[in-house]
């Protein structure tokens, strides 16, 4: 865990998906050191309470909130509770996913729904259910998690992984340009593929060919990518809206 140089947000509350593993894990860790407050949303219940009570240990308000994104219901309770126990939500940060290999050919109906769903749907939810206290605020950060396979077609990940990360990017600049006079910034970031489990669903040599590819020579790390979030949250970046943040070594420049 990277402790961040500064404290950018004190006084803060964040709700990040995702948390209990990979980016989200280290997106949590690393508002939490610059100041934030944390609702941390995730399905594996388990594994989210260690984080929010390591959290609690090392001095932040952390809640941990079990739900499906893809569950509207369930996401509008989790979402109610974090504004119930913090009085308001200023960040939103939607990190998690699901990633599945199938192409065009291969994709079931089955496998489209479950990964449009996670990946888009849960996106959408989250950010329905928290814009209109960031509007009464006139004041919210989110970011979303796309994907270099979201802007350019995926290498290796499955069309409807990047199909919904195409998505998450039209949807986040939408929300960008609908909710800027409020106060409110959208992004996104892409990462090129990541040294976290959902990276490792690839193997070895699949691996080592795409970092052939990768001017910096190496894979995303959850720090790398956490730090490029703990940006685009901070009033360093009041003025920046509707961006698509790579985080990938150089692989995708556009
Ligand atoms: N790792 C990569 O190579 C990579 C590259 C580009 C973008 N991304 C994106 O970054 C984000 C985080 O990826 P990661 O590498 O940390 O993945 P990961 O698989 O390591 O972690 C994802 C987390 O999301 C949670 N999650 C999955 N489905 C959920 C659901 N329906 N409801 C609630 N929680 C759910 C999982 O339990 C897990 O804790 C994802 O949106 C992913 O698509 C990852």
């Amino acid at each position: 865990m990277s402790s961040g140089s500064c404290r950018r947000l004190e006084g803060r509350v964040a709700l990040v998906t995702g948390a209990a593993q990979g980016f989200g894990l280290a997106i949590a860790e690393r508002l939490a050191a610059e100041g934030a407050a944390l609702a941390l949303l995730d399905r594996q219940a388990d594994r989210l309470e260690a984080v929010a009570h390591t959290l609690a240990a090392a001095g932040t308000d952390a809640v941990a909130l079990t739900a499906d994104v893809a569950q509207p219901a369930a996401v509008r309770a989790a979402v109610d509770r974090a504004s119930a126990r913090f009085g308001r939500l200023d960040i939103l940060v939607n990190s998690a996913g699901i990633l599945r290999l199938s192409d065009v050919l291969a994709c079931t109906e089955e496998e489209w729904d479950l990964v449009v769903d996670v990946n888009l749907k849960g996106t959408f939810l989250l950010c329905q259910a928290v814009l209109p206290s960031m509007i009464a605020r006139h004041y919210g950060r989110i970011v979303n998690l796309s994907s270099s396979a979201g802007k350019q077609g995926g290498v290796l990940s499955g069309i409807a992984y990047n199909a919904a990360k195409g998505g998450v990017l039209s949807f986040t600049k939408s929300i960008a340009r609908q909710f800027a006079p409020d106060g409110i910034t959208a992004n996104a970031v892409c990462p090129g593929t990541g040294d976290t489990p959902m990276g490792h669903q690839f193997t070895a040599d699949q691996l080592a060919a795409l970092v052939a590819r990768i001017p910096a020579g190496r894979l995303a790390t959850a720090d790398d990518v956490a730090g490029a979030v703990a940006y685009l949250v901070s009033d360093d970046a009041a003025f920046v809206t509707g961006e698509m943040l790579d985080v990938n070594g150089g692989m995708v420049m556009d």
